[in-house]
């Protein structure tokens, strides 16, 4: 089966102090999607960005023709509800959770879609794939953490690979149209592995943002992806 790949930068490793350039530049620099990571020093120990910057990003995410380019939220909050709505009104297009941090996931994925985004849903380095039994009808989007969620920066854990692929083999069951994105440690020199493994969806944040130059970067992971 062919793949398109997304290249999916994290603003988490952006400079926080003019984000709106930074969506920009990585968006000229050949970026397919914004990654955006909320923690709410809750669920996770680390506090980012609420809706309100969402909001703010909003049209600078697009590329110099004008054209839309996806905001993936990925919420590292608990509850998940009230946030996941915030965001939707944002502007952002995909939204994920973690399973276990929603006393509801069905109910949760279903506020998701109703509101018009798509709906992902995120596992942590130690989480199994299990709710997916019930849960692959009504998503667009897996997201696998291949780190522990809250920093940018950390080693890619490798039981991710193997999780990548029982993942794939549940979409290939399912006959869906799911995004399988990988989130965590992901570089030019591991990203092809990533995608061997059967991911299509590419998270980067300090790999691109920690070099001066975002275009090398992305034409780096392209060119190992390719
Ligand atoms: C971690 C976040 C990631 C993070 C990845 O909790 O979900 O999106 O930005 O950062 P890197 O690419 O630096 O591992
Ligand atoms: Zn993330």
């Amino acid at each position: 089966m062919s793949r398109t790949f997304r290249i999916a930068p994290s603003i988490l490793s952006a400079d926080f102090a003019c984000l709106g350039d930074e969506v920009r530049s990585v968006i000229a620099a050949g970026a397919d999607w914004i990654h955006f990571d909320v923690m709410d020093n809750h669920y996770v120990p680390n506090l980012t960005f609420g809706p309100m910057i969402c909001e703010a990003l909003k049209p600078h995410a697009k590329t110099a023709e004008g054209v839309a380019v996806p905001i993936d939220v990925h919420l590292m909050v608990q509850p998940v509800d009230a946030l996941a709505q915030a965001f939707a009104q944002a502007g952002a297009d995909y939204i994920s959770f973690h399973p276990d941090a929603s006393g509801h996931v069905h109910r949760s994925v279903q506020a998701i879609k109703s509101h018009g985004c798509k709906a992902g849903l995120v596992f942590n380095p130690a989480s199994s794939l299990e709710v997916l039994d019930w849960m692959i009808d009504d998503i667009d989007l897996i997201l696998l953490m291949s780190v522990n969620p809250g920093f940018g920066g950390q080693s890619f854990i490798d039981s991710t690979f193997r999780k990548i692929e029982e993942a794939r083999k549940r979409i290939e069951a399912s006959g869906k149209d799911i995004r399988l994105e990988v989130d965590g440690g992901i570089k030019g020199e591991n990203i092809r592995r990533v995608a061997d493994a059967g991911a299509d969806t590419f998270v980067a944040g300090s790999a691109i943002f920690g070099k001066p130059d975002y275009r090398a970067v992305i034409d780096g992971m392209r060119s190992a992806l390719a």
